[in-house]
């Protein structure tokens, strides 16, 4: 099972991810947990030329195609040989990160960003997605709290970015309803984490 989570800025989704990895583990599943963009080095040497508060002068499409490079990397060495060994892949942002933010966000369309991405992925969707929502003014208050965390490029952007980002989201959960399950993340982490556990045992059961 390849699980992805998703989300804007300081949606708690991290955080939440490491605890229901846990459990899954503690059940004896075989969890690998990794995350976009990144994960191998090649992967990650891509992330950083992405996120480099440097690269002001980075087109959309540019980005776009970054991404989707970091991702075709990340499944070839991480999620497809993982997934073919039968273990649970989890992974912190994946396809619907592009559709929101390059596709939406940045205004290049979703479906030009999927096309581009039908390419990179061979068309691997997640079974399942964890679509934190969370107003994006309170997202963006966590993370300035959250002092150990590093600002990026894409924090840098305004607030009206943040909130396109997330009507975009939303816009997915309703294309791919069986898919994508929204969770509040305004909700407490022990809340989310127990819904989010109860909803992949439930998948796992079927
Ligand atoms: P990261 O530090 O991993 O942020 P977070 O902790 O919020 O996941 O930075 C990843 C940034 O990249 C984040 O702002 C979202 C953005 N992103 C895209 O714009 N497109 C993508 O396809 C992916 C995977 C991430």
């Amino acid at each position: 099972m390849f699980i992805t989570f998703e989300g804007g800025e300081g949606s708690g989704k991290t955080t939440a991810i490491k605890a229901i990895t846990k459990l899954l583990q503690k059940d004896g599943y075989k969890v690998i947990l990794t995350r976009e963009p990144g994960g191998p080095r090649i992967s990650e040497d891509i992330r950083n030329v992405i996120l480099d508060k440097k690269n002001t002068m980075m087109d959309k499409r540019t980005e776009a195609l970054l991404y989707a490079a970091s991702r075709r990397q990340h499944l070839i060495e991480t999620v497809w040989p993982n997934l073919k060994k039968g273990n649970i892949v989890i992974c912190d942002r994946y396809l619907d990160s592009s559709l929101a933010y390059q596709g939406g966000a940045r205004k290049i369309g979703i479906d030009n960003v999927l096309n581009m991405n039908m390419f990179a992925t061979e068309g691997t969707f997640p079974d399942l997605t964890f679509l934190f929502d969370i107003e994006p003014k309170l997202g963006l208050k966590r993370i300035s709290k959250n002092k150990g965390r590093e600002v990026n490029r894409l924090d840098l952007e305004r607030i009206s970015f943040h909130n396109e980002v997330r009507k975009n989201f939303l816009l997915l959960a309703k294309r791919y309803p069986k898919r994508i399950v929204k969770i509040d993340a305004s909700k407490t982490p022990e809340e989310i984490v127990k819904e989010v556990y109860r909803a992949i045992k439930k998948r796992l059961k079927k």
